[in-house]
Formats: C-alpha cells, structure tokens, sequence
C-alpha cells in the first residue's frame, strides 16, 4: 500500500478456523452455516435481521425450490483458510496481522462445552502463529458461558501463549452487558496479565427499530453500518458510567470501527452525566471524565472508511491522539463484489487512503515519510500496534 519501510499491521482481522466451522454447521439454531441450491458457496448466517430471510429460504428449501434470496453471506475460503489470509495480506503489503475469531465467538455454547472449545479454538490460533512465525499473533476467545473459574482459567493460560496479546470479547458478556459486576474479577485478571480487551458487537439493535422496509430492501446497511457501531457505544458507555474503567485502572481496551460513535458523542456522553439530577444525588459519576479514559485506557482501531470519522477518533484520544489509533481490515467481511476476491479489496484501500487523508498527507517520497504527518501515518499503519502490542518474536526463521 505504500507506507515507506514502516511496517503494516491489521488489528482488526477474522478467521474461523475448521473446527468452528464445523460446529456451526451442526447446529439448528443461529450462528448457523447452510447449503442451499443455487448457491456454490454455503451461507453464513450470523445476525438476528438475518433470521426472515433463513425462514424463507428453508421454506423453499423444503418445497424442493431454489430460493430467490440467500440468507447471510457466502462462506468463502476467506474464513478459514490459513493460506488465504497469508495471500490477502501480501496482497495488500500487510507485514503482521493480530487475528481473532469472529462474530459471535463462544457466545452461544453451553456452560460445559466452552471451556474445551475455548482452549481447543485458542490451540488453533496458536498453531497458526506458531506456523508463520512473527507475521501472525492473536487475541484469544473467552468461555463466557462457562463458570467463573474456568474463564480465570482461560484467561490465565492464554497469558502464557507466546502469541497471544489479548482476548476478544463481544458486548453481552456473561450475558448482562459490560456493566455487569460479576464481570469484574475478569477485567481484574485481564488487566494483570496485561492482555489488551478487542471489544467488537455482534447483536446490533433490535430488529424493529429498521423498519418493515429493510429485511426485503437494504441487505446487510442499517445493522452493519449503524447498528455495530451503536452497540460499541453503549457497551462501553454502560462501562463507563458503572465506573469500570476506575476500578480496573489498568484496564486497556481497543474499540473496534473506531469506538463506534463514542469519538463523536463523547462530549454530549459528558453532558448529559454534568445535569443529570440521579447521578448528583446519588454521587455516582464517574472519577475519569470520558475524555480521561479515552486518552489513557482506550485505544481505537483505523476502520471507518473516511477521514472524517479518523479524525475524529484521534481529536478524542487526547494530544497525542494519532498514537492510539491502528490500522485494521475486518478481512474476511466486505469482499469486493465485483472483482475477483483473491486480487485487492476496497474496503481495505479505503482504510488505507483515509488514514492518509486524514493526517493530510499525500507522500510516497522518502524525505516526505519522514515529515510528521509521515510519521503518524506509518504509526497508525503499525507503528503503533508494534509497540502498544509488542509485535516483536525473535528466533523466527
Ligand atoms: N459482519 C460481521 O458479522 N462481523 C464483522 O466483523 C463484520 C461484518
Ligand atoms: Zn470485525
């Protein structure tokens, strides 16, 4: 992509490896994987807008017909294929990718089956950064429907998984959101073992607020473009009023697409706290300002696709704002449609153009990567992810 002989690294990258898979196409219910005719590819079906479209489409299923929409997404050798990420990455010059498993994680298993799953899954990224020695490291999964002592556990052993920099977690918790007390030893024992939390939604916002139009008229838009986003600001919104982030001082997190819309309502986030009757009676505000938090326990990851909502996200993340931002690509989500998906994708040219863009930066020549907007730009390409992160094996071959 051409950020001079920094290095380029993408926080925000996906995988599912074989063995989850094979769990969603197990089962009956959603997060679920399905064959339909007229379709070369399974489907992938993960979101809850998604459910009108599965219930028809099995209809015609059953009715020995070819379904005129498709519920979800393709299930391409995007998902789970190590050599596939490894050729995306070259293909747009990024040096090291952090992978996490996707949407919706662990959520959905039993109490009994998360913690083997959990450490089994957990097993798989290792290997596969274990394999491609310092170009890959992961933020582990959490069995969050398992009983406090075996998310302790988990969270004790990835610690001590040479690849691993953090875990990913999504916004129900253990099923109560992020403001849920009985969360609290977790973050307390993640903040120990120094692994960064990647908070990224899945849930979205109910169904009715898109109206009766959007199931038949505007795909995947409403709940990918403003329902993900919503739901990040309100789990760590909810954190932040429970006061979390003062208790866990030490707490690090990275918001995923940019914190959502928290860079952009933060200061009416403060507001409304300032004048609100219950919390001055009460004496429950928060020690940190939001504007605190932002700029010492949270970073945010580069994926918004403008300059606009890039610069908004470093003016919130405090002075030195540009050092908590890193570049990612949500691979294996929004391959191009009409291109091949082995050669470029957009929505990872976008990302890249926009970091540019929003540090007013337009140089490829060797004396302009050493200006001060060069130097941000290759700190968000992966300066910063290397050192926030610790992206550096040695011994590799
Ligand atoms: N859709 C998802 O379900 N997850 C992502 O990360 C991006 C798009
Ligand atoms: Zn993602």
């Amino acid at each position: 992509m051409g950020f001079g002989d920094g290095k380029v690294v993408d926080i925000h990258t996906h995988m599912y490896p074989p063995e989850y898979v094979k769990i969603l196409e197990s089962r009956t219910t959603m997060p679920l994987v399905r064959s339909f005719p007229g379709s070369e590819d399974p489907r992938l079906i993960l979101l809850d807008t998604e459910l009108p479209l599965l219930k028809e489409a099995e209809a015609a299923k059953s009715r020995g017909e070819t379904p005129t929409s498709l519920p979800g997404r393709p299930l391409t050798k995007h998902y789970s294929s190590l050599s596939q990420k490894m050729h995306f990455m070259e293909t747009h010059e990024i040096d090291i990718s952090v992978v996490s498993l996707a949407n919706p994680w662990l959520d959905f298993l039993s109490p009994e089956e998360a913690g083997p799953i959990a450490e089994s899954i957990n097993a798989d990224f290792s290997r596969m950064c274990e394999e491609k020695c310092g170009r890959l490291f992961f933020f582990a999964a959490l069995p969050l429907t398992a009983p406090q002592d075996v998310i302790l556990s988990s969270i004790n052993h990835v610690a001590g998984l040479p690849y691993c920099r953090g875990v990913i977690l999504g916004t129900s918790g253990l099923g109560k959101g992020l403001d849920d007390p009985e969360l609290l030893p977790i973050f307390h024992a993640l903040a120990e073992a120094k692994l960064m939390i990647f908070l990224h939604p899945h849930y979205g916002l109910p169904n009715e607020v898109w109206g009766p139009r959007a199931t038949e008229n505007y795909g995947h838009v409403l709940p990918l473009a403003l329902g993900f986003p919503m739901e990040t600001t309100i789990a760590v919104t909810r954190m932040y009023l429970a006061g979390v982030f003062d208790q866990v001082p030490q707490l690090n997190m990275l918001l995923a697409h940019s914190g959502g819309t928290l860079p952009f309502l933060a200061g009416r986030i403060e507001s409304c706290i300032l004048h609100d009757g219950h919390l001055h009676h009460a004496g429950t505000k928060p020690k940190k300002t939001i504007w605190e938090v932002l700029s010492s326990q949270v970073y945010l990851d580069a994926v918004v696709y403008s300059d606009v909502g890039l610069k908004a996200a470093v003016h919130a993340s405090g002075p030195d704002g540009h050092e908590r931002l890193m570049f990612g690509t949500d691979h294996p989500f929004f391959p191009p449609l009409g291109s091949d998906e082995d050669g470029e994708w957009e929505s990872v040219t976008w990302n890249g153009a926009a970091v540019k863009k929003a540090f007013g930066y337009g140089g490829t020549k060797d004396e302009e990567m050493e200006s001060e907007e060069g130097k941000k730009v290759r700190g968000v390409m992966g300066g910063n992810a290397v050192r926030v992160l610790n992206l550096r094996r040695d011994g590799c071959r």
